[in-house]
This record gives C-alpha cells, sequence and structure tokens, in this order.
C-alpha cells in the first residue's frame, strides 16, 4: 500500500484535524444532549482497543439531571455542569474469567482508550466531552446501583460547548512531539 492509498483509505487528514482540534469542554450548555448524538459516541466506544480484544469496559450512560447532580457532588473534578454523563466501567469477574492477573495493566489502560476514542467520537460529532477521574469510586459505584465487580474508572461528562467558564487547566506553551520523543537506533 502507498502513503496515498493509505491516506485516501484512513482520511487521515480529517482524523489528525480532529485529533488535534480537540479540547477538553469545561463550559456546557443545559441543552439536553441528544439521544441520536449519545448513541453514535456510545458506539464508537465499542471501536476502542481492548487488550486481548476482550472488551471488559461497560459503559453506564445516563442524561438524568438527578443522577448528574449526584455525580457531581460525588466528583471533585467534576467542573463542568455536565448535560450527560457515560461512566467507563471495568468487569473485575470478566477479567479474571479472561486469565487477568489482577496487576497486569491491560484492563486499566483500555480505560484510556475508551475515554479517549468517547471524547474523540463527540468532538466529531459538536458534542463537549472531558474526562474525570476524581470521584469516590464506592459512591459513584453505589449511586449507580452498580452490580458487585463492575468498578467505575473514569466519567466522561457531555455537553454542547458553551462560551465562557473554565479554560485549560495548565495555560503556556503547547507541548511538541519532539518534547516527547526519543528516536533511538
Ligand atoms: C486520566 C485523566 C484524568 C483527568 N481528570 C480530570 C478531572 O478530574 N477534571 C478535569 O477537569 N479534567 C481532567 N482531565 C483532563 C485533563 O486536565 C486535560 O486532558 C488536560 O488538561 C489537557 O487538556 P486538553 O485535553 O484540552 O488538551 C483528565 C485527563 C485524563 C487523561
Amino acid at each position: 500500500m502507498t502513503e496515498a492509498d493509505r491516506t485516501s483509505a484512513a482520511a487521515p487528514n480529517e482524523v489528525l484535524a480532529a485529533i488535534r482540534s480537540r479540547r477538553v469542554v469545561r463550559s456546557m450548555s443545559d441543552r439536553p444532549v441528544a439521544r441520536a448524538d449519545l448513541e453514535t459516541i456510545l458506539d464508537a466506544g465499542r471501536w476502542a482497543p481492548s487488550a486481548g480484544n476482550r472488551h471488559l469496559q461497560r459503559f453506564v450512560a445516563t442524561d438524568h439531571p438527578g443522577t448528574l447532580r449526584v455525580l457531581r457532588m460525588l466528583s471533585p473534578g467534576m467542573i463542568a455542569r455536565p448535560a450527560a454523563a457515560i461512566v467507563i466501567c471495568t468487569d473485575g469477574a470478566l477479567a479474571v474469567d479472561f486469565g487477568f492477573r489482577p496487576d497486569v495493566p491491560g484492563p486499566w489502560i483500555d480505560v484510556g482508550t475508551a475515554a479517549a476514542t468517547l471524547m474523540l467520537a463527540a468532538h466529531a460529532i459538536g458534542v463537549g466531552a472531558g474526562p474525570v477521574t476524581s470521584f469516590s469510586k464506592a459512591a459513584v459505584a453505589t449511586a449507580l446501583g452498580l452490580p458487585d465487580g463492575l468498578q467505575p474508572d473514569l466519567i466522561v461528562c457531555l455537553g454542547y460547548p458553551a462560551p465562557g467558564g473554565p479554560g485549560p487547566m495548565r495555560r503556556g506553551r503547547r507541548v511538541t512531539w519532539q518534547d516527547l520523543t526519543t528516536f533511538v537506533p
């Protein structure tokens, strides 16, 4: 496959543009997130790469104002007032069934690939998204009535972007790829 073939097959320019322009959104309008948009984002989640292709993550989605209020109360890191949220949970029992030892990083890394995929999909359709990991897992599990063994690991806040509100967490020079990369022979 030539470089040109690869370019046309995967439309990398659009993908790269989306990757580069996605920013965490912390100012969200109270307009409800259309169910079709929520489903598009959730559908993208199943395409996230996962260790051994095991799909140990489960997505618990809500656009219920009361549930969102409770999630905010339990999540000091939730600066946004989201109109919807997807809680990425890991099924620990399934991980054990598949032979993952508790200390292996795969299932945990999968939380990140799922979050990145959900946020990029949201961005692609004009829905703002932001991740939150600063929350009480036990309290969120209880509030959502999660079954034993399903652990909430990351909350993706969702809502249509609104003007104003909190900006980026750390301003300054954007890190370059050279800052992050070392070529080795
Ligand atoms: C694992 C993880 C946890 C995060 N937790 C929070 C959080 O609790 N609250 C928040 O506002 N942002 C959170 N963020 C978002 C980061 O602050 C954000 O990605 C970073 O500042 C860069 O901004 P950008 O994604 O808009 O470029 C988290 C990001 C990651 C990857």
